[in-house]
């Protein structure tokens, strides 16, 4: 791929993402040699920088994450351009076609990165089609647009229709950089490249499932997103947690081809059964945390955070049982959590075993038969482990949990970051890692009853202090099963 002579134009590059993430991901593309020589990086936005003045901002902000000056970062720096305008007046789109246009070969094929607010995907993509920039008569033109894909089903559809207007689903790159992430991308690995799991990989072996994203950050600055378009469920769950589940859950897929491996997700997807909305506070559970300690830092609550609207009914928190109608996992529940200001932050994937048919062996204190799990770490640890009975030195038969435990990376091996991996398969023009439409118009279906019904709550979500792990009522999603949340590996 460093042979292909290509673009990226990002539209927000002075936003959260583009510092944090994109900029910094290409920067590695870039030392990696992942990058033609002629790859020019064009940062948009409404704040008035020059092509100098953005190169010294970007240099600066990478010298303060930790990035070494060196020739590496001055070639870098090298390809940054920068164009500021209004991105809903019909001359921005005239400059940057002047600029597509002035700059030779290379820029035949252009990304076109919306890292802005969602309000504007549509806005961005007419105007980019006004100027004829969507047009791939010369080279390809592909558009990356970050999540949420609307804010509810409907408006998924809606904004559908109109990119669909003026785009080619091939050229529709939908990213969800979880699905990025190696730990993520090893759920495929761990079923598909091994045999032992699958025989065991389905209903009548397996208890039930958790997935766990916890962060102990806040709104972290972005309380006006988060606020208006975010909430849990919005942000987390519909995306990334239903994506997990998808991998998690899917057939195998005929091939690794793009079309293949979606076709599977999205029939789990398809498959999950409508929430029970008779019995909401058992399916579904929604908080809002409030002011506490986090890591031995006091914290303010939600309601507290500057940007946030008084008396605010955005949840922060949310855990939702799910099923999956199919032949592989009728009944088998499936626990999906996320919640900012909690405890630690750690995601990962609890697979609870059933238990077997006789209890053989009896235990005594805390020797009680367990359960096997099999724990796979997301973040940050990327371990796989798995728990089983093996019993206790002495005269007795008294058995107790044992773990086999292995890390996937070893230590010292770099870990490529979610963005890398996904920018460079626009680049190779591969949408395997891409949700297409009917997924996320599948999640939409999941989530948008839940969301409806919670917006028509006149209560508060639940409280829960900051540094704990959410609300205590988040425990009856299990019912009066044995079951309960797992925090750790
Ligand atoms: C983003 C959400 O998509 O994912 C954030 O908008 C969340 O709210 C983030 O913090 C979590 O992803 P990661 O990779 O930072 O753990």
């Amino acid at each position: 791929c460093c042979g292909i002579s290509h673009a990226y134009v990002i539209f927000g590059a002075t936003g959260n993402l583009a510092a944090n993430k994109l900029l910094p991901a290409l920067y590695q593309l870039h030392c990696m040699g992942h990058m033609a020589e002629d790859v020019e990086i064009l940062g948009c936005g409404r704040t008035p920088f020059t092509q100098e003045t953005w190169q010294i901002e970007v240099r600066k902000q990478f010298v303060e994450s930790g990035i070494a000056e060196d020739a590496s970062l001055d070639s870098f720096i090298q390809r940054l351009d920068y164009l500021s305008g209004s991105l809903k007046e019909a001359a921005f789109y005239q400059s940057l076609g002047d600029w597509i246009g002035n700059d030779g070969e290379c820029a035949n094929n252009v990304v076109f990165y919306l890292s802005v607010s969602p309000e504007l995907y549509v806005t961005v993509t007419e105007g980019l089609a006004a100027a004829q920039l969507l047009e791939e008569s010369h080279g390809w033109r592909r558009m990356v647009i970050e999540k949420p894909f609307g804010h509810d089903l409907e408006s998924a559809r809606e904004l559908q229709h109109s990119l669909s207007d003026q785009l080619k689903e091939e050229q529709i790159y939908r990213i969800d950089h979880y699905v990025g992430k190696e730990a993520v991308q090893n759920l495929l690995v761990l079923r598909f490249a091994n045999l032992i799991l699958e025989p065991l990989w389905n209903r009548y072996h397996i208890d039930h499932i958790q997935i766990t994203h916890a962060e102990t950050v806040g709104v972290d600055g972005r309380a006006s997103y988060y606020d208006n378009s975010g909430g849990a469920v919005r942000d987390m769950i519909q995306s990334h947690l239903l994506q997990v589940m998808a991998l998690l859950a899917m057939e195998p897929p005929v091939s690794m081809e793009a079309e293949a491996l979606r076709n599977e997700k999205v029939k789990v997807l398809q498959s999950i059964r409508p929430v029970n909305l008779e019995q909401l506070a058992t399916h579904a559970i929604r908080g809002q945390y409030a002011a506490g300690e986090v890591k031995g830092v006091a914290v303010p609550g939600y309601l507290q955070e500057e940007g946030v609207a008084a008396g605010s009914h955005t949840e922060s928190y949310a855990a939702m049982k799910l099923y999956i109608d199919n032949w592989r996992w009728k009944d088998v529940p499936f626990y999906l959590r996320t919640g900012k200001r909690l405890q630690e932050r750690r995601s990962m994937v609890a697979v609870r075993f059933k238990q077997p048919p006789m209890q053989l062996f009896q235990g005594s204190g805390i020797y009680q038969p367990h359960p096997n799990w099999l724990l796979i770490g997301i973040q940050p640890e990327d371990a796989v482990r798995m728990e089983i009975s093996a019993k206790v030195p002495g005269l007795e038969m008294h058995t107790r949990q044992i773990v086999m435990d292995a890390s996937v990376s070893t230590p010292g091996e770099r870990k490529a970051e979610a963005y890398e991996e996904l920018l460079l398969d626009v680049i190779k023009g591969d949408r395997s890692l891409f949700l297409r439409y009917d997924e996320v118009k599948a999640a939409w279906t999941v989530v948008d009853p839940v969301m409806q019904r919670w917006a028509e709550d006149e209560q508060l979500p639940l409280q829960y202090p900051a540094g704990g792990w959410g609300p205590k009522a988040a425990e009856k999603i299990f019912g009066d099963s044995d079951r309960g949340w797992r925090h750790s590996l």
